[in-house]
């Protein structure tokens, strides 16, 4: 009966470092998965995806990305890529990006609400592309966020009150869109120059 209840535990053990480790390889892998998606809807005449080999265990080693020491990534470095097409939801499932840096190109469609699941993120710039549709409001509820670029693109509607309301961004650019509506420049807004708002009155 002892001897039994070890074999037992010792094969409860064997499953759950089996487990552990399948689900820390499920991780880094989803992080990849992800980027795939990314990848296939845009087009890239420069060449910038060559390097993402989808047989290697981890993305880390792709040009362009930026992992940390668990190898879950951290950043993705693709301003003034040439790059056009669209965004997907999946870029929400890279649960440890801070940088995501894609201003400077030609990329469409809307911004994917998903983004606004990126509790990590830091940095998004999406200056200087086609982007149409609304700015999602979920934006706002990223707390780690600090910089929010959105210039020069095709956005309308309303800068979202959970944007305008989230004092942990400190640089704001919402200039040269379609948007509408008041813009706040004063009082708790002050951090936000009036340079950074586009002006509609
Ligand atoms: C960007 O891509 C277009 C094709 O879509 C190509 O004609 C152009 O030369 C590219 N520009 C650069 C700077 O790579
Ligand atoms: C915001 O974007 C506009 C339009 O491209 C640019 O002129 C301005 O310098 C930007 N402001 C900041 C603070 O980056």
């Amino acid at each position: 009966m002892v001897i039994a209840g070890d074999v037992a535990t010792g094969i409860l053990v064997v499953a759950l470092s089996a487990a552990f480790l399948l689900s820390s390889l499920v991780s880094s892998n989803s992080d990849a998965d992800a980027l795939a998606v990314f990848r296939q809807s845009l087009s890239d005449p420069g060449g910038k995806f060559d390097s993402w080999d989808p047989t290697l265990d981890t993305p880390c080693t792709w040009f362009h990305i930026t992992c940390n020491q668990e190898n879950r990534v951290t950043r993705v470095d693709l301003g003034h890529s040439n790059l056009s097409g669209h965004l997907v939801p999946e870029l929400g499932n890279i649960e440890f990006l801070q940088f995501l840096e894609l201003h400077h190109n030609n990329i469409q469609g809307t911004i994917p609400v998903e983004l606004g699941n990126l509790k990590n993120l830091v940095d998004l710039s999406l200056n200087h592309n086609s982007f149409s549709g609304v700015i999602p409001p979920t934006l706002g509820n990223l707390k780690n966020l600090l910089s929010l670029r959105l210039n020069d693109n095709h956005l309308t509607g309303h800068v979202p009150r959970a944007i305008l309301e989230n004092h942990n961004i400190k640089v704001l650019n919402v200039s040269n869109n379609d948007l509408s509506g008041p813009i706040p420049t004063t009082g708790p807004f002050e951090p936000f120059s009036l340079n950074n708002l586009e002006k509609r009155d």
